[in-house]
């Protein structure tokens, strides 16, 4: 199945899903890595990989989201893409790019959803004296951070946790569970389609 991924920075997780299509008994293969932003470092990651990228700043475009989203749709339904994975993708989607790729849009986020939509996720789960953290992979639907979840990932907070020790060990489950989690969700979509 061809997928488009979304990143706007660092791209870690793009990289886990470009590792798992590596494999050619993973029902994915990339064809189109996508950023807002022109400098995300993921973008060299993903040209290095010798997969099509692109970029479509959003700044040009100023208030005009629905044009900005035009072009990213464009872009997407240009590169053949079935699914759309959300990676780090950090702009909020208007219910047009929603309903366009309703039911075939997916996102990872760093919380145990429905706890801590937004920013922040690690920094408010220690502050509130949580036990545990993790991360969510979910279909996007209008509201930011929810949807149905398709798969989670636990991880136990350490007393001596920072923000950033926590993300750390959320990340590296991050980067099992988005594959995992987007294979199984196209195996189930379709249950003969086991190699691309
Ligand atoms: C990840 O923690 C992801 O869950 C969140 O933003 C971060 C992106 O990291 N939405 P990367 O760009 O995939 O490295």
């Amino acid at each position: 199945t061809p997928i488009a991924v979304l990143i706007s920075g660092r791209g870690s997780n793009m990289e886990a899903l470009i590792e798992a299509c590596a494999d050619p008994g993973y029902p994915a293969r990339i064809a189109l890595v996508l950023s807002n932003n022109p400098e995300a470092p993921g973008l060299e990651t993903a040209r290095r990989a010798g997969l099509a990228v692109h970029a479509i700043d959003h700044r040009p475009f100023a208030r005009d989201r629905a044009a900005h989203e035009a072009a990213v749709d464009a872009a997407l339904q240009q590169a053949g893409a079935e699914i759309v994975c959300l990676a780090g993708y950090m702009r909020v989607l208007t219910p047009f790019l929603v309903s366009r790729w309703a039911g075939r849009m997916l996102n990872i986020h760093p919380s145990l959803l429905p706890a801590y939509p937004g920013l922040d996720t690690h920094a408010r789960a220690l502050a509130s004296g949580d036990s545990h953290h993790g991360c969510t992979v979910h279909l996007v639907t209008d509201g930011v951070d929810e949807g149905p979840v398709l798969a989670q990932a636990r991880v136990d907070i350490l007393p001596d946790d920072t923000a950033e020790t926590l993300a750390g060990r959320v990340l590296a489950e991050e980067h099992r569970l988005y594959p995992e989690a987007l294979a199984t969700f196209l195996r189930d979509r379709n249950p003969h389609d086991v190699a691309p």
